[in-house]
This record gives structure tokens, sequence and C-alpha cells, in this order.
């Protein structure tokens, strides 16, 4: 362990403090990662130092800012391997980028017959913004099974699914629910040779397991600053510049214009064709320094961390009575989903927090996935940096006093 990972914990000032009596144990990382204090005070800093609206001023401070804002674009080309900083437009979040490659991409290239293809391990955020574009192109969607025991894509249907009709294939690099860590690089070369676009969502994944864009070979990939030590409102939209470049606009306004007359406009290519308005620079820089934070602990480590505590959780849950465990038996990412019958994951969620630990109850966004378990909700523990052996000693002892109240 390096000396930074040492003291992690104190990197997090939040971690330090009581709930309802008890040492808070945060085991909601999956929804929100916790900040650390050099992002916090990274984005005070700028805010009181230097702070002016980004590319249209000419003075020192508007100077700085600019700096700072294409500095990150430039950070995070880095912290993907994109070839360019082009390739990277700033949005509000994975859900925002996803809508945009589907009102743009899918708006401009979809029509009747076209097949959309997704996994039954979607979020809704990789559903919805695809059955809207469905509705207006005439495009069917279609669902790459999960196999019910493990968890996992049923690849020997994705053989079958994946025809030339399929024009875009968007999934998920690591489920939220499932805590399924996807092929994603066979999926990508499989994509490609019925020559489908992709679109991986990588708002599991990109705080937790190294991740070259180049390696995997995506069109599109979709995350967000907050489930990766950063602050909320600003995510990522990767994309091919000449996909990019090929794409209308999706927001009109200042900024993405190269001309503008009383009887049309013409626009900037990427990033600025998709960023109207003024863009949400302050979070973008933030969202630069929480690569590097990243960066300093080393996503491999991070990835050995979350999964080592995945698979401790995950035995240790085991073990309790009338619990059923969701997902892979396996490898998985961090964070363990369970259920048990006669126990509703409010309950569990409300019992634990008088424990001081925070969980998440509840369908994760996953509804038809859930359909598809035969269960209308689970409780989810899920893992960062900071957490430790003991918090899940500590989760185990919570639920067992839980599971004797209502067993
Ligand atoms: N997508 C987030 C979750 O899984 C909100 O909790």
């Amino acid at each position: 362990m390096t000396p930074s990972w040492k003291n992690v914990r104190e990197d997090f000032p939040i971690l330090n403090q009581s709930v309802n009596g008890k040492p808070l144990i945060y085991l909601d990382n999956a929804a929100t990662s916790q900040k650390p204090k050099v992002v916090i005070d990274g984005l005070a800093s700028f805010y009181l130092k230097d702070n002016a609206n980004v590319h249209r001023g000419l003075h020192t401070l508007s100077m700085r800012s600019t700096n700072a804002y294409e500095g990150a674009r430039n950070r995070i080309a880095e912290f993907i391997a994109a070839e360019s900083p082009e390739e990277i437009v700033f949005t509000r979040g994975t859900t925002e980028s996803i809508n945009l490659v589907a009102a743009s991409f899918g708006g401009s290239q979809l029509k009747a017959g076209d097949v959309i293809l997704l996994t039954e391990m979607e979020h809704h955020s990789n559903i919805v913004p695809w059955q809207l574009i469905a509705q207006k192109t005439g495009a069917k969607i279609k669902y790459v099974p999960v196999t019910a025991d493990e968890g996992q894509l049923d690849l020997s249907s994705l053989d079958k699914l994946l025809t030339s009709e399929v024009k875009i294939f968007a999934f998920t690099h690591v489920s939220n629910t499932l805590g399924t860590i996807n092929p994603v690089i066979e999926l990508c070369r499989k994509a490609k040779q019925v020559g489908a676009t992709t679109l991986i969502d990588a708002a599991q994944s990109i705080g937790h397991l190294p991740l070259s864009v180049k390696e995997i070979g995506c069109d599109f990939l979709c995350f967000s600053g907050h489930k990766m030590a950063g602050v909320t409102g600003i995510g990522v939209l990767y994309g091919k510049k000449a996909l990019l470049n090929a794409m209308p606009p999706w927001q009109g306004g200042g900024g993405m214009i190269a001309t503008v007359d009383f009887d049309g406009s013409t626009w900037k290519p990427s990033p600025e064709r998709f960023e109207a308005g003024t863009p949400n620079y302050a979070d973008a820089y933030a969202l630069g320094l929480s690569c590097d934070y990243i960066d300093s602990l080393g996503r491999k480590a991070i990835a050995e961390h979350d999964s080592r505590l995945a698979s401790l959780a995950y035995n240790e849950l085991s073990k309790l009575p009338g619990i059923r465990l969701i997902g892979p038996s396996g490898a998985r990412s961090g964070l363990v989903s369970f259920a048990f019958k006669d126990v509703h994951a409010h309950d569990i969620v409300t019992f634990a927090d008088q424990d001081g630990i925070a969980l998440r109850g509840g369908h994760h966004c996953n509804q038809p996935l859930m359909k598809k378990l035969g269960l209308t909700s689970t409780t989810r523990a899920s893992f960062y940096v900071y957490n430790t052996d003991s918090e899940i000693e500590a989760l185990v002892k919570s639920l067992n006093r839980i599971i004797k109240f209502f067993c």
C-alpha cells in the first residue's frame, strides 16, 4: 500500500462523524461516492480566486478560467485514453450523455426497421432515452437477456440478436444492481462485425476500474463525475471525433455556433457543438482534480480493493439465514445486492441506518431487471476506497439484528 492508501479515510472528512450515535459506515457508493478534501478545496479555491465565464473574455480571470476548463478536458481525455480532447463533451452526467446520443445520433441515423440493441441489465437511463427515440423514428428495441442464476449477459443470444439491422448497441460496463462486469472489449468487437455503433454506460466503472476507450474500442462512452470522487452536476460524453462531427446539435445557444443569421446558423465542431450556453466549467475543473486523486491511488489498486471487499461481503452475507444474493458468485465489481423473502429492503435500510450504516434499498432504477429476477427490490451495499473489512463485519452484525427482529 502506498502512503496515500494508508491515510485514505482522512482524505474524506465527511466520514468522520456519527450517525444515530454510531460511527458512519457509508456503503452507498454506487449511488454517489464521497468527495475527497482535495477536490472540495480545489473547487472552493477556483471560486475564490479564478472564477469568470469561459471562452468569451480576454481578461485575465476569463483566461484562467478557460485554461482550467480546457485543462480538465485534456486531463479527462488522457484519463480514458481518448485520441483528442475534442472527443470529450461535458454534460450534466451519464443520463444527459445518453440522452444526447439518443436524440442527436439516434434522431439523425435511425429509421423504421432499424434495431436499437440494449441489455436486460440496463439502468433506466439507458432504456428510456432509447424508447423516446424509438417512438419518434420507428426503430425497434431488443434486449440481450441476462442469465437468471448468475446475472451475466447471455452471449449465445447476443450472436443471434446482433444482426446487420442493429444500428446501435448500448450496454452498461458494470451493472448497478448485479455487480456484473461485462466483457466490453468482446461486445464492441462483435458489434463492429455487423457495423453497429456502440455506446457504453460507464457510470459504475469509471471510478473503479482501469478504463481505456482505445483498448475497449467503443464509439461512445458516458459517465458521471459524482460516482468517481467528483462533484455533482458534471459528466462526460466521449465520442469518436468523426461520429460527433457528423451529428447535429441537440441544444442551441451561445458557444456552439460558427455563424448566426436571421435565416439560419452554422455550427462549430465537437465539443463546442454540444455545449450550448455557459458550461459547468467549475465542476469540470473539479472533475479533473478527481481524476488526479483516483490516479494517485491507482485504478488497478482501487479495482483490487473494491473487488476484495465485495467478495468478503458476498461470502459473509451468504452465511445469513434466508438471504438471496443477486448477481455473479465469482468476479464482481464493488457491490453486493441481496434480498430476504420476509423483510422489505426499505425496512433493512431503515434499521441499518440506526446502526450508522448507509445502504440503498429499492429497484435501483432497474425495474425491468427486477421483474425478470422476480423481485420488487433489493438491498445494496456498495464499496469504495475508504471502506474497510471491519465495516463489513458491522454490516453483517446489523443484518443479524434485523433478521432476529423480523423473522
Ligand atoms: N444509478 C444510481 C444507483 O444505482 C442512482 O444508485
